[in-house]
Protein backbone atom coordinates (compact mmCIF):
# COMPACT_ATOMS: atom_id res chain seq x y z
CA UNK A 1 0.00 0.00 0.00
CA UNK A 2 1.22 3.25 -0.74
CA UNK A 3 -0.51 5.27 1.95
CA UNK A 4 -0.81 2.99 4.64
CA UNK A 5 1.10 0.85 6.71
CA UNK A 6 -0.91 -2.56 7.95
CA UNK A 7 0.73 -4.07 10.96
CA UNK A 8 0.02 -7.29 13.18
CA UNK A 9 1.86 -7.41 16.42
CA UNK A 10 3.71 -10.28 17.43
CA UNK A 11 3.30 -9.34 21.22
CA UNK A 12 -0.22 -9.12 20.98
CA UNK A 13 -1.75 -11.73 18.59
CA UNK A 14 -5.34 -10.05 17.51
CA UNK A 15 -3.67 -6.83 17.47
CA UNK A 16 -3.47 -4.74 14.35
CA UNK A 17 -2.15 -1.08 13.70
CA UNK A 18 -2.92 1.13 10.36
CA UNK A 19 -0.77 3.58 10.16
CA UNK A 20 -1.36 6.95 7.85
CA UNK A 21 2.10 6.68 6.07
CA UNK A 22 2.21 10.34 4.04
CA UNK A 23 4.57 11.95 6.48
CA UNK A 24 5.91 14.23 3.82
CA UNK A 25 2.56 15.62 3.36
CA UNK A 26 1.34 15.33 7.28
CA UNK A 27 -0.76 12.33 6.21
CA UNK A 28 -3.49 14.31 4.30
CA UNK A 29 -6.37 12.07 2.89
CA UNK A 30 -5.89 11.93 -0.98
CA UNK A 31 -8.15 9.77 -3.02
CA UNK A 32 -5.37 6.77 -2.85
CA UNK A 33 -5.65 6.87 0.86
CA UNK A 34 -9.29 6.67 0.93
CA UNK A 35 -9.31 3.77 -1.51
CA UNK A 36 -6.64 2.07 0.69
CA UNK A 37 -8.43 2.44 4.10
CA UNK A 38 -11.61 1.28 2.74
CA UNK A 39 -9.84 -1.57 1.20
CA UNK A 40 -8.30 -2.53 4.33
CA UNK A 41 -11.27 -2.15 6.33
CA UNK A 42 -13.08 -4.54 3.58
CA UNK A 43 -10.35 -7.07 4.67
CA UNK A 44 -10.98 -6.47 8.23
CA UNK A 45 -14.96 -7.40 7.78
CA UNK A 46 -13.08 -11.13 6.62
CA UNK A 47 -11.06 -10.99 9.51
CA UNK A 48 -12.13 -13.10 12.54
CA UNK A 49 -8.41 -12.73 14.28
CA UNK A 50 -7.97 -9.20 14.09
CA UNK A 51 -9.82 -7.86 17.51
CA UNK A 52 -8.80 -4.00 18.16
CA UNK A 53 -7.52 -1.74 15.42
CA UNK A 54 -5.15 1.35 15.89
CA UNK A 55 -5.17 3.71 13.91
CA UNK A 56 -2.42 6.43 14.03
CA UNK A 57 0.28 8.66 11.93
CA UNK A 58 3.79 8.56 10.55
CA UNK A 59 5.50 11.57 11.11
CA UNK A 60 4.51 14.96 12.93
CA UNK A 61 1.09 14.76 12.10
CA UNK A 62 -2.12 12.52 12.85
CA UNK A 63 -3.42 14.00 9.52
CA UNK A 64 -3.63 17.49 7.75
CA UNK A 65 -7.33 16.48 6.88
CA UNK A 66 -8.49 16.44 2.97
CA UNK A 67 -5.62 17.00 0.73
CA UNK A 68 -6.18 20.37 -0.46
CA UNK A 69 -4.26 19.40 -3.95
CA UNK A 70 -6.65 16.54 -4.43
CA UNK A 71 -9.93 18.87 -4.23
CA UNK A 72 -8.24 21.48 -6.30
CA UNK A 73 -7.36 18.70 -9.17
CA UNK A 74 -11.18 17.91 -8.80
CA UNK A 75 -12.51 21.51 -9.32
CA UNK A 76 -11.26 21.27 -13.28
CA UNK A 77 -14.94 22.43 -15.11
CA UNK A 78 -14.57 19.99 -17.60
CA UNK A 79 -14.78 16.58 -15.94
CA UNK A 80 -17.45 13.92 -16.22
CA UNK A 81 -19.86 15.65 -13.59
CA UNK A 82 -20.87 11.93 -12.49
CA UNK A 83 -17.36 10.91 -12.04
CA UNK A 84 -17.00 14.03 -9.99
CA UNK A 85 -20.47 13.05 -7.95
CA UNK A 86 -18.93 9.05 -7.23
CA UNK A 87 -15.45 11.03 -5.94
CA UNK A 88 -18.18 13.10 -3.58
CA UNK A 89 -18.93 10.47 -2.07
CA UNK A 90 -15.77 8.99 -1.19
CA UNK A 91 -15.29 10.59 2.18
CA UNK A 92 -18.78 9.10 3.77
CA UNK A 93 -17.46 6.00 2.50
CA UNK A 94 -14.26 6.10 4.17
CA UNK A 95 -15.67 6.92 7.73
CA UNK A 96 -18.67 4.49 7.32
CA UNK A 97 -16.12 1.74 6.51
CA UNK A 98 -13.91 2.65 9.88
CA UNK A 99 -16.84 3.08 11.85
CA UNK A 100 -18.78 -0.45 10.29
CA UNK A 101 -15.41 -2.56 11.47
CA UNK A 102 -16.09 -5.56 13.81
CA UNK A 103 -12.93 -4.71 15.90
CA UNK A 104 -12.76 -2.10 18.32
CA UNK A 105 -10.77 0.79 17.08
CA UNK A 106 -8.60 3.30 19.07
CA UNK A 107 -7.41 6.70 17.59
CA UNK A 108 -3.60 7.11 18.90
CA UNK A 109 -3.62 10.70 17.82
CA UNK A 110 0.02 11.46 17.67
CA UNK A 111 0.13 14.86 16.02
CA UNK A 112 -2.27 17.11 14.63
CA UNK A 113 -5.23 16.00 13.45
CA UNK A 114 -7.55 18.93 11.18
CA UNK A 115 -10.91 18.53 9.64
CA UNK A 116 -11.39 14.74 7.83
CA UNK A 117 -8.93 13.41 10.68
CA UNK A 118 -11.15 14.33 13.26
CA UNK A 119 -14.15 13.41 11.43
CA UNK A 120 -11.85 9.72 11.28
CA UNK A 121 -11.47 9.96 14.63
CA UNK A 122 -14.96 10.36 14.95
CA UNK A 123 -15.68 7.37 13.69
CA UNK A 124 -13.39 5.40 16.11
CA UNK A 125 -14.88 3.67 19.36
CA UNK A 126 -11.47 5.35 21.95
CA UNK A 127 -9.57 7.71 21.31
CA UNK A 128 -6.34 8.75 23.15
CA UNK A 129 -3.82 12.00 22.15
CA UNK A 130 -0.29 13.04 22.53
CA UNK A 131 -0.05 16.14 24.95
CA UNK A 132 1.17 18.41 22.09
CA UNK A 133 -1.47 17.71 19.73
CA UNK A 134 -4.14 20.19 18.12
CA UNK A 135 -7.14 19.71 16.74
CA UNK A 136 -9.28 22.08 14.14
CA UNK A 137 -12.11 22.19 11.86
CA UNK A 138 -11.31 24.81 9.41
CA UNK A 139 -13.44 24.10 6.38
CA UNK A 140 -15.76 27.19 7.35
CA UNK A 141 -12.18 29.46 6.38
CA UNK A 142 -11.58 26.96 3.79
CA UNK A 143 -14.83 27.47 1.32
CA UNK A 144 -15.26 23.43 1.27
CA UNK A 145 -18.28 21.93 2.90
CA UNK A 146 -18.54 20.11 5.50
CA UNK A 147 -19.07 16.89 4.67
CA UNK A 148 -18.15 13.01 4.91
CA UNK A 149 -21.17 12.99 7.09
CA UNK A 150 -19.00 14.60 9.96
CA UNK A 151 -21.55 16.49 11.44
CA UNK A 152 -23.74 14.16 12.57
CA UNK A 153 -21.05 12.10 14.24
CA UNK A 154 -19.27 15.29 15.58
CA UNK A 155 -22.54 16.35 17.49
CA UNK A 156 -22.85 12.83 18.82
CA UNK A 157 -19.15 12.90 20.11
CA UNK A 158 -18.95 16.37 21.40
CA UNK A 159 -22.41 17.33 21.70
CA UNK A 160 -24.60 19.74 19.65
CA UNK A 161 -23.37 23.07 21.17
CA UNK A 162 -19.54 22.26 21.32
CA UNK A 163 -20.18 21.10 17.77
CA UNK A 164 -21.49 24.09 16.60
CA UNK A 165 -18.91 26.24 18.36
CA UNK A 166 -16.16 24.47 16.47
CA UNK A 167 -17.54 23.96 12.83
CA UNK A 168 -18.76 27.83 13.14
CA UNK A 169 -15.42 29.29 14.20
CA UNK A 170 -12.77 26.81 12.72
CA UNK A 171 -10.82 27.81 16.08
CA UNK A 172 -8.31 25.31 17.28
CA UNK A 173 -8.87 22.85 20.10
CA UNK A 174 -6.09 21.15 22.34
CA UNK A 175 -6.50 17.91 24.15
CA UNK A 176 -7.27 19.25 27.16
CA UNK A 177 -10.28 20.85 25.72
CA UNK A 178 -10.97 17.50 23.85
CA UNK A 179 -10.22 15.70 27.09
CA UNK A 180 -12.60 17.70 29.14
CA UNK A 181 -15.59 17.13 26.63
CA UNK A 182 -15.07 13.54 26.53
CA UNK A 183 -13.67 13.08 22.81
CA UNK A 184 -10.63 12.07 24.50
CA UNK A 185 -10.63 8.59 26.32
CA UNK A 186 -6.66 9.69 27.33
CA UNK A 187 -3.91 12.31 26.70
CA UNK A 188 -0.87 10.89 27.34
CA UNK A 189 2.95 12.50 27.31
CA UNK A 190 4.35 12.33 23.88
CA UNK A 191 6.20 9.64 23.93
CA UNK A 192 4.12 7.63 26.11
CA UNK A 193 1.12 7.31 22.88
CA UNK A 194 2.37 3.88 21.62
CA UNK A 195 2.54 2.53 24.86
CA UNK A 196 -0.40 3.73 26.20
CA UNK A 197 -2.22 2.48 22.90
CA UNK A 198 -0.82 -0.96 23.28
CA UNK A 199 -1.78 -1.01 27.33
CA UNK A 200 -4.97 -0.31 26.11
CA UNK A 201 -5.43 -2.45 23.29
CA UNK A 202 -3.86 -5.54 26.06
CA UNK A 203 -6.44 -4.87 28.22
CA UNK A 204 -9.29 -4.96 25.62
CA UNK A 205 -7.75 -8.41 24.08
CA UNK A 206 -7.65 -9.45 27.49
CA UNK A 207 -11.64 -9.71 27.57
CA UNK A 208 -13.38 -12.94 26.29
CA UNK A 209 -13.70 -12.20 22.38
CA UNK A 210 -17.45 -12.92 21.89
CA UNK A 211 -18.52 -10.44 25.03
CA UNK A 212 -16.07 -7.98 23.47
CA UNK A 213 -17.13 -8.08 19.67
CA UNK A 214 -21.04 -8.68 21.52
CA UNK A 215 -20.16 -5.36 23.37
CA UNK A 216 -18.39 -3.38 20.22
CA UNK A 217 -21.91 -4.39 18.32
CA UNK A 218 -24.22 -2.84 20.93
CA UNK A 219 -22.48 0.31 21.28
CA UNK A 220 -22.09 1.15 17.35
CA UNK A 221 -26.08 0.05 16.97
CA UNK A 222 -26.58 2.42 19.57
CA UNK A 223 -24.32 5.06 17.94
CA UNK A 224 -25.82 4.51 14.93
CA UNK A 225 -29.36 5.27 15.74
CA UNK A 226 -27.22 9.00 16.15
CA UNK A 227 -26.01 8.69 12.93
CA UNK A 228 -28.61 7.28 10.39
CA UNK A 229 -27.37 6.09 6.59
CA UNK A 230 -28.16 9.23 5.28
CA UNK A 231 -28.76 12.02 7.39
CA UNK A 232 -27.04 14.63 5.43
CA UNK A 233 -27.95 12.88 2.35
CA UNK A 234 -27.48 15.36 0.14
CA UNK A 235 -23.65 15.54 1.27
CA UNK A 236 -21.79 14.63 -1.73
CA UNK A 237 -24.22 16.49 -4.12
CA UNK A 238 -23.15 19.67 -1.80
CA UNK A 239 -19.64 18.69 -2.11
CA UNK A 240 -19.78 18.42 -5.89
CA UNK A 241 -21.99 21.74 -6.29
CA UNK A 242 -19.32 23.64 -4.63
CA UNK A 243 -16.68 22.28 -6.74
CA UNK A 244 -18.74 22.67 -10.04
CA UNK A 245 -19.03 26.45 -8.45
CA UNK A 246 -16.34 27.04 -7.84
CA UNK A 247 -14.66 25.82 -11.29
CA UNK A 248 -17.15 28.02 -12.99
CA UNK A 249 -15.99 30.45 -10.87
CA UNK A 250 -12.69 30.08 -11.78
CA UNK A 251 -13.21 30.18 -15.34
CA UNK A 252 -15.83 33.56 -15.10
CA UNK A 253 -13.72 36.42 -16.34
CA UNK A 254 -13.95 39.26 -13.63
CA UNK A 255 -16.56 41.66 -13.82
CA UNK A 256 -13.80 44.66 -15.26
CA UNK A 257 -13.03 42.21 -18.50
CA UNK A 258 -16.75 41.43 -19.81
N1 LIG B 1 -3.34 18.78 1.77
C1 LIG B 1 -2.25 18.61 0.99
N2 LIG B 1 -1.00 18.83 1.42
C2 LIG B 1 -0.84 19.22 2.71
C3 LIG B 1 -1.94 19.41 3.57
C4 LIG B 1 -3.25 19.17 3.06
N3 LIG B 1 -4.34 19.25 3.80
N4 LIG B 1 -1.48 19.81 4.78
C5 LIG B 1 -0.14 19.87 4.68
N5 LIG B 1 0.25 19.52 3.43
C6 LIG B 1 1.62 19.44 2.90
C7 LIG B 1 2.17 20.83 2.60
O1 LIG B 1 1.75 21.27 1.31
C8 LIG B 1 3.65 20.56 2.68
O2 LIG B 1 4.05 19.90 1.50
P1 LIG B 1 5.36 20.45 0.68
O3 LIG B 1 6.49 20.27 1.67
O4 LIG B 1 5.43 19.57 -0.51
O5 LIG B 1 5.09 21.87 0.37
C9 LIG B 1 3.76 19.52 3.81
O6 LIG B 1 2.48 18.92 3.90
C10 LIG B 1 4.12 20.12 5.15
O7 LIG B 1 3.18 21.13 5.45
P2 LIG B 1 3.60 22.60 5.96
O8 LIG B 1 2.45 23.52 5.66
O9 LIG B 1 4.93 22.96 5.37
O10 LIG B 1 3.76 22.36 7.51
P3 LIG B 1 3.57 23.44 8.67
O11 LIG B 1 4.04 22.79 9.93
O12 LIG B 1 4.18 24.73 8.28
O13 LIG B 1 1.98 23.69 8.79
C11 LIG B 1 -0.31 23.03 8.95
C12 LIG B 1 1.16 22.66 9.24
C13 LIG B 1 -1.16 21.82 9.30
C14 LIG B 1 -0.72 24.25 9.80
C15 LIG B 1 -0.46 23.40 7.45
O14 LIG B 1 0.18 22.38 6.67
C16 LIG B 1 -1.89 23.49 6.99
O15 LIG B 1 -2.57 24.47 7.31
N6 LIG B 1 -2.37 22.49 6.22
C17 LIG B 1 -3.70 22.51 5.65
C18 LIG B 1 -4.69 21.98 6.66
C19 LIG B 1 -6.07 22.00 6.08
O16 LIG B 1 -6.63 23.05 5.81
N7 LIG B 1 -6.63 20.81 5.84
C20 LIG B 1 -7.88 20.64 5.15
C21 LIG B 1 -8.94 20.39 6.12
S1 LIG B 1 -10.47 20.17 5.28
Amino acid sequence: MDTLKFETDAELPGLATITLNRPDKLNAINSRMHAELQEVCAQLRNDSRTRVVIFTGAGRAFSAGADLKDIASLKTADSNPLELRRLAGTGNQTSAAIEALDQVTIGAVNGLAIGGAIVFLSAMDLRLAAESVWFSIPEIDLDIPLTWNALPRLMRELGPARTKELVMTGERFSVHDALRWGFLNQVTADDALEKAARALAAKLLSKDPLSLALTKSTTRALANLMVPDEPTHSDREYLMFARLLAARKDSTPPASSQ
